[in-house]
């Protein structure tokens, strides 16, 4: 198994579905408040390039809730691929702490981290992927469907980090995964070449909301400037005109579809408060489990489980 989790599919389907079963066993510990302290005496070192709410408070709590101790480190500690080389800090966390996980800009400064760091790496989000972010919501479609026959998601929005784990995830358990965007924010193309030919998962790129949505099991969304492109949101908000998630797109679904999104969200932009409100919103659900499936991840990382 790999030391680091970078991408999710760094890890075949067999594992993908055993860490998120591991991570309902680890959800319904806490349920029961049970005495559960695998990390005890271990640290945590967490990067952030980007700011954060939930990827900071659920790795934070949830390392400290199994016994270990996280440490916040902000963009102005570290100033990642600025202050000293990457793989000099990595080189140093690694002889501090026993676990790292970061949130950066540039991905390819993620894969230079984990090359250095002696210790496993987590990917806590970067401008191309945000593989903790997919797991937690692939448990969450689990929990709510029971089951991940014939799924169909569809993505509405930018085809950015989350689109491209979506890719990714469907290289590994089998979906119908669709995304609509404006023409010009398409995924990356390799991405998507890679989802294709993967042979396991049927992938559509459409600029139709409506025909994404139609008899899907999920419909998920994002913000429509991620963080580093916040400064193109007013000329985005005019290309994204027709992309809101709306109960009238919601009803193009199938009954029990559920509404999902990793936010932050910006309500009133890529989905209306109706919709976050909704019975089908399972927004909040996926927000907790991103706690419950890190601590899996981090299990198997430290090899505890
Ligand atoms: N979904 C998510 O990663 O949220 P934060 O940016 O608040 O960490
Ligand atoms: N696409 C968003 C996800 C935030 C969790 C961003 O990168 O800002």
């Amino acid at each position: 198994m790999k030391k680091d989790f970078l991408h999710v599919d760094d890890w075949d389907g067999e594992t993908i579905l055993a860490v998120l079963d591991l991570a309902s066993r680890v959800k319904a510990k806490f349920a029961a408040r049970e005495k559960y302290l695998p990390f005890e005496g271990l640290t945590l070192a967490m990067v952030f390039a980007k700011p954060s709410a939930r990827t900071r408070i659920s790795f934070e709590t949830g390392f400290f809730r199994l016994g270990g101790h996280a440490i916040y480190l902000s963009p102005s500690d570290i100033e990642i691929g600025k202050r000293e080389a990457i793989k000099d800090i990595a080189r140093v966390i690694g002889r501090y702490n026993d676990i790292l996980m970061a949130r950066l800009f540039d991905h390819e400064h993620i894969i230079e981290l984990a090359r250095y760091a002696s210790i496993p790496v987590i990917n806590g989000l970067t401008d191309y992927n945000h593989p903790c972010q997919i797991m937690a919501d692939i448990f969450s479609v689990l929990e709510h469907r029971g089951n991940l026959d014939d799924l169909k998601v569809a993505y509405i929005g930018d085809g950015n980090n989350i689109v491209h784990s979506w890719l990714r995830l469907a290289t590994r358990l089998p979906m119908h995964f669709v995304c609509a965007c404006p023409p010009g924010y398409e995924p990356d193309r390799d991405t998507v070449e890679k989802a294709r030919s993967a042979g396991i998962s049927t992938i559509e790129i459409v600029d139709d909301p409506g025909h994404a949505a139609r008899d899907a099991d999920v419909v998920y969304t994002d913000v429509w400037a991620s963080m580093g492109k916040k400064h193109e949101f007013e000329e985005r908000k005019k290309r994204f005109q027709g992309f809101t998630v709306t109960s009238e797109l919601m009803a193009l679904a199938k009954p029990e579809a559920c509404f999902m999104h990793c936010l932050p969200a910006q309500r009133g932009v890529e989905v209306t408060d109706q919709v976050m409100e909704s019975k089908a919103s399972i927004i909040f659900d996926q927000a907790e489990n991103r706690m419950h499936v890190q601590n899996a991840i981090m299990l198997k990382l430290l090899k505890k489980a």
